[in-house]
Parts: structure tokens; C-alpha cells; sequence
């Protein structure tokens, strides 16, 4: 095994698109996953940002809700649960504004 120490990761952010089967548990896949993560994936490549912002669908994050997607972020390590389209614009203004703000002041 061998570590990369060349990520320019600086935030990761997962939404589950796990979609199981009608009439069991509700899973997020049967919501808007796909377009919140494209939204987010707009987001972060309008500001410059798609090699920083890493944005990955996962299966089951373990927060199931009936109401919409659950999102992990990290290295926040911050859960929400029933994300919904209308939510995006808030995780934006918490994830992705601040890094932009900070690789014009940096300069990165
Ligand atoms: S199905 Fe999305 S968190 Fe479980």
C-alpha cells in the first residue's frame, strides 16, 4: 500500500444514491440524489474548483430518511439528512463559497 500525498482534495462530499427496492426501507436513491450532486458538481466547477471539491455517490450512508438524501461531509464530518434540491444553495454557501473565497486570497 502507498499513501498519495498529492490529493488536492479539500473537501469531499458524498450523497448516498442508494436505491433499494418499493415497498421496504426508504433509500435515498428514490429522491433527488443525482441532482443534488449535480448541482453541487455545477457548483464547484463554475468557482474553479472540481479538482478541490470532491463529490462521489455512495450507497447507503447508515441515515436512511424517508424525505429526501442523506450527505456526508468531509473532513467536517457533517451528516444531513433529508437533503432536498432546494437545500444545495446552503451546502454551496457552507463548502464551496468559502474555498473560493480562500483560493483568491491565496491565490491557489
Ligand atoms: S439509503 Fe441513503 S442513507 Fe441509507
Amino acid at each position: 500500500m502507498r499513501q498519495n500525498p498529492a490529493t488536492s482534495c479539500l473537501v469531499h462530499i458524498f450523497v448516498c444514491h442508494n436505491q433499494r427496492p418499493p415497498g421496504g426501507l426508504p433509500s435515498c436513491g428514490a429522491s433527488e440524489g443525482q441532482a443534488i450532486i449535480d448541482r453541487l458538481r455545477e457548483s464547484a466547477t463554475r468557482y474553479g474548483l472540481r479538482s478541490r471539491v470532491w463529490l462521489t455517490s455512495s450507497q447507503c450512508l447508515g441515515l436512511c430518511h424517508k424525505d429526501g438524501v442523506t450527505v456526508a461531509v468531509y473532513p467536517q464530518k457533517h451528516f444531513y439528512q433529508g437533503v432536498t434540491q432546494e437545500d444545495c444553495q446552503e451546502l454551496i454557501q457552507k463548502y464551496i463559497e468559502p474555498l473560493c473565497m480562500a483560493s483568491r486570497d491565496e491565490g491557489w
